[in-house]
């Protein structure tokens, strides 16, 4: 797809490098989060809300907290719904300071939520979960395979005016290519070693900057080692390297 094709917004990419890390908050309440907030202190500014603490609840106090502490938001909602319900989701989401929401949705949704963007909320579109593979894709009725789903969804939230795409470091490089650099790329799945938990399409910290990501999203390396903050840091470092 020619950029001149997207109506998305030219995205200003000036990331600070220690923005670049998204650490996901997946813990079961306010008070586990906010202790690994405490826990990792300098070594993470932006964190990742998602449906564990949404269900969890009083998630708002928890995000209000975050940004008052001076971390940014990744609301992971990944909002699937009728298009009404979708930007009522987001109009919601616009009274906190969020910088990412995410939408998993098809043109409907994803049109009725960029309708709803506020202020500096980037809405990024979930491409196909990091968690899925092309076998996962035939048992959901899906007749492609992962890399032309994932194109495709790209291409279609770009054109609708998404900010960006939440997508494997396996995809971005492609993405890269075809949709060139005016947009941001999100890349969980993130792994130091060949995976044994449900992530099936993982990359590691230096491959997902090379292939294009602009943000990782790592959560359980660094939550379940044995010094977290250690852990964060030293991701944190591996990144510094990569952007200095
Ligand atoms: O623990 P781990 O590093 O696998 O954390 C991945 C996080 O990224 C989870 O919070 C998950 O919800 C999220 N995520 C993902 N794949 C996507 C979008 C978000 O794994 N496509």
């Amino acid at each position: 797809m020619p950029d001149t094709e997207s109506k998305s917004s030219t995205i200003a990419k000036r990331i600070a490098p220690h923005e670049r890390l998204i650490l996901p908050l997946d813990v079961p309440d306010n008070a586990a989060a906010l202790a690994l907030v405490q826990q990792l202190g300098d070594a993470v500014t932006f964190y990742k809300v998602g449906l564990e603490l949404i269900i969890g609840g009083e998630f708002t106090r928890l995000v209000d907290e975050l940004l008052r502490r001076g971390k940014k938001v990744m609301l992971d909602g990944k909002f699937f719904d009728v298009p009404e319900t979708v930007r009522a989701a987001v109009r919601q989401a616009g009274k906190h300071d969020v910088t990412f929401v995410t939408v998993h949705g098809n043109d409907e949704m994803l049109r009725a939520a960029v309708a709803e963007k506020k202020g500096g909320m980037r809405i990024l579109a979930v491409t196909v979960l990091t968690s899925l593979d092309d076998a996962d894709l035939r048992d959901l009725g899906f007749q492609v395979d992962v890399p032309t789903l994932v194109r495709s969804r790209a291409r279609r939230a770009l054109e609708l005016g998404c900010d960006g795409v939440v997508c494997s470091g396996q995809e971005a490089e492609d993405l890269r290519q075809r949709t060139g650099n005016q947009f941001l790329i999100v890349t969980p799945g993130i792994r130091p070693v060949k995976n044994v938990d449900d992530q099936k399409r993982t990359v590691d910290v230096e491959e997902a900057f090379q292939m294009g990501a602009d943000y990782i999203v790592v959560g359980r390396p660094i939550r379940a080692a044995a010094d977290p903050k250690q852990a964060a840091e030293s991701v944190q470092a591996r990144i510094a390297r990569i952007f200095a």
